[in-house]
């Protein structure tokens, strides 16, 4: 668990709902992903190596999204500048996520936290938890591609503990399927009733 309390941050907390996706669809995108307990054991290591590197981690991909006005965009109003405040809360919940990745027991209580997450990104919640007057939604296209970027930044900081190549790669892996698959659950709310 966290010391700190990070505000905002609501895994595990009674007022999370339940998400509608069950052990049984979640087991089957594992299964699409080609997982298996090498990539739990891999993340387990992965979440070693990353836990003092999660604030570098994260200042990367803050740079990237500041450096795309149409990204930086969902973090203001219409038009207007990004709200720096909003940035630096949800900053403190991308670097818990980093670690919930590798180290959360994916179960009922993850999926409860992976709906929210998804429904953070929508016009249902997001700018709630923050009390924020920005964009009301981060198009699902966006999300999509943004898998890459948050696979391919991570490697280097998956080898700057001297792990070996071999190491390296099955971290990585994991990682990508670990992003990829919540991708897929977030797409969720985003699909019409019925078509995810
Ligand atoms: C919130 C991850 C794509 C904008 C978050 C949070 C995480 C996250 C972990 C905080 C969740 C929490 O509240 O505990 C990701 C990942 C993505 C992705 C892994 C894709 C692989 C995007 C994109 C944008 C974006 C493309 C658009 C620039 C935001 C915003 C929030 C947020 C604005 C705050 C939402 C709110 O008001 O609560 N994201 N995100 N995200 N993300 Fe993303």
């Amino acid at each position: 668990g966290t010391a700190h309390r990070i505000p905002g941050y609501t895994y595990g907390e009674p007022q999370v709902e339940h998400s509608p996706v069950t052990i049984a669809e979640l087991d089957a995108l594992k299964e699409t992903l080609l997982w298996t307990d090498s990539d739990d054991q891999a993340l387990r290591m992965a979440g070693d190596v990353l836990t003092d590197q999660v604030g570098d981690v994260v200042a990367i991909w803050y740079d990237y999204v500041a450096a795309h006005p149409h990204l930086v965009a969902y973090f203001g109003p219409p038009g207007g500048a990004p709200d720096s405040e909003y940035l630096e809360r949800v900053r403190a919940r991308f670097e818990q996520w980093i670690l919930d990745t590798c180290r959360r027991p994916y179960n009922d209580v993850w999926l409860d936290y992976q709906q929210e997450i998804a429904l953070r990104h929508t016009r249902a919640k997001k700018d709630q938890t923050d009390h924020v007057d920005a964009v009301d939604r981060v198009p699902l296209r966006h999300i999509i591609a943004f898998i890459y970027p948050i696979t391919a930044t991570i490697r280097p900081f998956l080898s700057a503990k001297g792990h070996g190549e071999e190491d390296v790669e099955r971290m990585y892996q994991a990682w990508f399927k670990a992003v990829t698959l919540q991708v897929a659950l977030w797409s969720r709310p985003y699909a019409r009733e019925g078509d995810w």
